[in-house]
């Protein structure tokens, strides 16, 4: 019987930097995964492959409208769309590969198998057992479902299905308007897909600061995308290849039916627990289904850990990272820690959408005095250049101190963008601080200067 210090169960982005984390700090470590190859649902059929989609399909839509305006001739571009699931494929394995890479290079095993936890300390893969002193469940999310739909994977898919159809559609219905569907929603559009959104909601992408939401929509509608707001679907039906979505208006309290090629249910996603035998351990749950820890990522059982989507907060890859590490590192003695103050979270369409921190409204909610810097990409040199001047910067910052609080940016490179005010935020630095700090001519990077100088004493550019 293998003993380890630790055990992770689950090898998507928590798991595996854990397990990488826990060996890099002295812990002899295996990481438990069930599927062929290591990288959980974000390398496999999540974050990782949308990005390639989403990336072949910008691709298309440059040549398609933005070739031209540079003297750039190429005549009636095409999608070949095998070759472009193979490139998808060819990304996946890249990334996959290099944490088997990084596994072996750290003498981390990979137990292959899915896994339960027996009793404390111990975990059983088919026949085998296995003990360990401390054991991390990063066992993930799967979509959650809706009555009255089926999934199939082919006509009715989550975000899985949609990263590999047979074809392109001719017409998808995507519900739910938040990251998921906006990202393979967009891909589609640009591949040329009808696209059409329903949502539950009056606005596009819940929690998010609203004038960023308004402006999103706005965007995605000019690039084609179909809004039905405030709408809630009841049932799919599929008939000859063909879905029914069935839905209802909230406010006239009206049913309506759409019909479409594919239908992509993209409502959300909850922990994925199966067969851990979490139960029958007596690890306790909270009213949303996730695993109950306290702040050293440690479940009611001692000995028994966890991370990730599997627990509280944004089901975010990023987030389960720095869990995985703050984990080890407590397990190793150290003050592994997290702030959740200051996680990016991003939307990865064209233009991309970043946010960190409170929003406006949430701020109004507090009763916070703070002040706006906002700048438009319009009035960035690089922006305008590269036909992305669609968007702007809004940092918030506190009234008195000036300390900045939150940034929203809808626009070219968001999601990098975002970091230089993460790093602000987590050394507590005035919006003052980014406005003194010189950016490099011509760069993106000038806007979110140029937001943190309309904190002060005014934008130059505007
Ligand atoms: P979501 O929670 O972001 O959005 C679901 C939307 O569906 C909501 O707007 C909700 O109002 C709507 N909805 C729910 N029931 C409905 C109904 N019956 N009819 C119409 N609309 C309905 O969920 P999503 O997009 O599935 O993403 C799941 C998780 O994965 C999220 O936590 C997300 O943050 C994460 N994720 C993050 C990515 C990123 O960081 N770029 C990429 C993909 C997923």
């Amino acid at each position: 019987m293998a003993s380890y210090d630790v055990i992770v169960i689950g090898s998507g982005p928590g798991g595996y930097v854990s397990a990488i984390r826990c060996a890099q700090l002295g812990l002899k470590t295996a990481c438990v995964e069930g599927r062929d190859t290591l990288g959980g649902t974000c390398l496999n059929v999540g974050c990782i492959p949308s990005k390639a989609l989403l990336h072949a399909s910008h691709q298309l839509h440059e040549a398609q409208h933005n070739f031209a305006k540079m003297g750039l001739i190429a005549d009636n571009p095409s999608v070949d769309w095998n070759k472009m699931q193979g490139y998808k494929s060819e990304v996946i394995e890249g990334n996959t590969k290099g944490i088997e890479f990084l596994f072996k290079k750290n003498k981390i095993d990979w137990l292959k198998g899915w896994a339960s936890i027996p009793s404390v300390g111990e975990i059983l893969i088919g026949d085998e057992t296995y003990t360990a002193k401390h054991i991390i469940i990063a066992s993930g999310s799967e979509p959650s479902a809706l009555p009255g739909i089926k999934i199939d994977e082919k006509i009715v898919v989550t975000s899985t299905g949609a990263l590999a159809l047979d074809k392109i559609p001719a017409k998808m219905i995507v519900i739910g308007a938040g990251v998921i569907g906006l990202e393979l929603g967009s891909v589609y559009a640009r591949l040329g897909t009808e696209v059409e959104v329903i949502e539950f909601l009056d606005e596009i992408t819940p929690g998010m600061d609203a004038e960023i939401q308004k402006n999103f929509k706005r965007i995605l509608k000019k690039q084609g995308l179909k809004f039905t707001m405030g709408s809630a679907v009841k049932s799919v039906s599929v008939k000859n290849k063909t879905a029914s979505v069935t839905y209802v208006n909230q406010k006239k309290d009206t049913e309506h039916q759409v019909d479409a090629d594919v239908v992509l249910v993209a409502t959300g996603r909850k922990p994925f627990l199966d067969g851990l035998g979490l139960e029958a351990l007596g690890i306790t749950l909270t009213d949303g289904g996730q695993i109950k820890t306290d702040s050293n990522y440690s479940t009611n059982i001692t000995g028994v850990y966890a991370i990730g989507d599997a627990i509280s907060g944004p089901m975010l890859a990023h987030k389960a990272e720095d869990e995985g590490m703050a984990v080890a590192e407590i397990l190793a003695g150290q003050a592994g820690h997290v702030n959740y103050g200051v996680i990016p979270g991003v939307i990865y369409t064209h233009p991309e959408v970043a946010s960190v921190g409170l929003t406006e409204e949430q701020l109004k909610e507090t009763g916070n005095e703070f002040k706006v810097g906002k700048f438009s990409f319009m009035g960035n040199g690089r922006a305008k250049a590269n036909f992305a001047g669609e968007g702007f910067v809004k940092i918030l910052a506190d009234a008195a101190t000036d300390r900045i609080l939150g940034a929203h940016i809808i626009g070219p490179m968001a999601g990098d963008l975002v970091h230089e005010i993460c790093v602000a935020m987590e050394f507590g630095a005035a919006a003052e601080d980014l406005a003194r700090t010189c950016h490099a001519h011509p760069t993106y990077s000038e806007a979110v200067r140029e937001a943190a100088l309309a904190c002060g004493s005014g934008a130059i550019h505007s």
